[in-house]
């Protein structure tokens, strides 16, 4: 059985995701045995708590230099024997000694098509408000794998999403998570706990 821990730094509609498909038993050989939030107030933590999961907290600015957060949270990680560590709407870019002690076994969820609307300052309600600028008719959400590269690792699992006329930024939000997000990251993170993704470069393939 993998310890999976869960990073958050808000709402946690994909921790709850989690949650519910562990409840159904479809985190096959995983158990969410920690949440770490970079919020002391992410509502994230009250669902954890709500199901008996174990939290703590780590905020970057509470360290002087990014370098000593990066080992921080590094060891803090490993003290809670991580398998394998999901970015659940996880605000912080990660440093390099955690990318790097945790080499494909992020998994992170973005919530656009990569390489569509991604890396740095893509993030949250930001994702939709481009997508609905350029005027896709097509986005959804993307699992995958954390390097140094932001929102560059081997892609897992995709999902599109029909944009539709007259979406605002909110409603294309929860569609995606409605009919993307929360159905590809619990299945991300059951393939890996399962031993079925094999990453070949910058791509994984997936045995079913
Ligand atoms: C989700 O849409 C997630 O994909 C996004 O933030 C939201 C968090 O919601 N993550 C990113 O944009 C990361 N680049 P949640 O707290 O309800 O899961």
């Amino acid at each position: 059985m993998k310890n999976i821990v869960v990073l958050v730094s808000g709402g946690g509609t994909n921790l709850q995701a989690l949650i519910d498909a562990q409840g159904r038993g479809e985190l096959k050989n995983g158990k969410i045995t920690c949440v770490i939030s970079s919020n002391p107030n992410a509502y994230a933590l009250e669902r954890a708590k709500n199901n008996g999961i174990d939290t703590e907290v780590i905020r970057s600015k509470d360290f002087a230099e990014f370098n000593d957060y990066d080992t921080a949270l590094t060891e803090l990680l490993q003290s809670k024997n991580a398998d394998v560590v999901v970015l659940a709407g996880f605000m912080t870019i990660l440093g390099k000694k955690v990318i790097g002690a945790f080499e494909n076994r992020i998994i992170n969820i973005h919530p656009a098509l990569i390489p569509s609307f991604c890396g740095e300052g893509y993030y949250g309600l930001k994702v939709h408000e481009e997508a609905l600028k350029k005027g896709v008719k097509v986005t959804g959400a993307t699992a995958h794998f954390v390097n140094e590269v932001c929102d560059g690792g081997p892609i897992i699992i995709q999902k599109a999403v029909e944009v539709k006329t007259g979406d605002t930024p909110e409603i294309l939000q929860k569609r995606v998570m409605e009919q993307a997000e929360w159905k590809i990251l619990p299945k991300a993170v059951s393939l890996f706990c399962e031993d079925k993704i094999k990453v070949i470069g910058n791509k994984t393939e997936i045995s079913e």
